[in-house]
């Protein structure tokens, strides 16, 4: 089936370097929310290797924000080899509760299948206080896989699992929805 515009909401995400971050400098959440996601200012400011930085657009608006660690199997016992781990999702707090995040999620197995190739799953963890994001990733089609992860500030946290659509999968990959930034040849 072919999602529709409207369910999709127009979302596209755009892959960053360091030299992009006018680009999602904006994004923000609320003062409340910045200990489940960090800020925008944090994922630039740090060097941490391993790591891919995203904006989520809607039509050509950068209204969010993610990183892509690919190291996520070697630093957290519950990941597997070929996880993907997502961190710092954020939705922009002027664009919070109109379904974009819920639709990025959803978007985001098909664009990193396409990107990622030998990637099984995308994993994450979320804050049990949390319930708005909780939400959102188990609508978009991510499961609670029952484990709780006791690290991180902010208190024990849910992980939560979703499959990669595999090549012979009905679902298409959709390496088309990742659009690569404006400094994506600068060496
Ligand atoms: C979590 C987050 C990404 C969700 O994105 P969003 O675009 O705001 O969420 P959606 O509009 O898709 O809504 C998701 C669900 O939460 C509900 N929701 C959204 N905002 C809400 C609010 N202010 N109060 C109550 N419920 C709310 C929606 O109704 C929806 O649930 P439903 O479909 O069962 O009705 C976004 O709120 C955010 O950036 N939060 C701060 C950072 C954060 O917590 N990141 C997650 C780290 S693990």
């Amino acid at each position: 089936m072919v999602a529709t515009v409207t369910e999709t909401q127009n979302i596209t995400f755009l892959r960053l370097t360091r030299a992009d971050h006018d680009l999602v400098r904006h994004i923000a959440v609320a003062p409340e929310q910045i200990v489940y996601c960090g800020t925008v200012d944090m994922a630039f400011a740090s060097d941490e290797a391993g790591i891919d930085l995203y904006a989520i657009r809607q039509g050509a608006t950068c209204v969010g924000f993610f990183k892509i660690d690919l190291k996520y199997p070697q630093t957290h016992a519950f990941a597997r080899a070929g996880d993907l781990g997502v961190r710092a999702l954020m939705i922009d707090h002027q664009h919070q509760g109109k379904g974009l995040g819920t639709a990025a999620l959803r978007a985001l197995p098909a664009a990193l299948a396409g990107c990622y190739r030998d990637a099984k799953a995308v994993v994450l963890t979320v804050n049990l206080r949390n319930q708005i994001a909780v939400r959102s990733y188990l609508n978009a089609g991510f499961h609670d896989t029952g484990e709780l992860f006791e690290g991180g500030l902010a208190g024990p946290q849910h992980v939560m699992r979703c499959n990669l659509p595999a090549p012979d999968d009905a679902a298409p990959h959709r390496a088309d929805l990742i659009a690569t930034g404006p400094h994506a040849d600068a060496s």
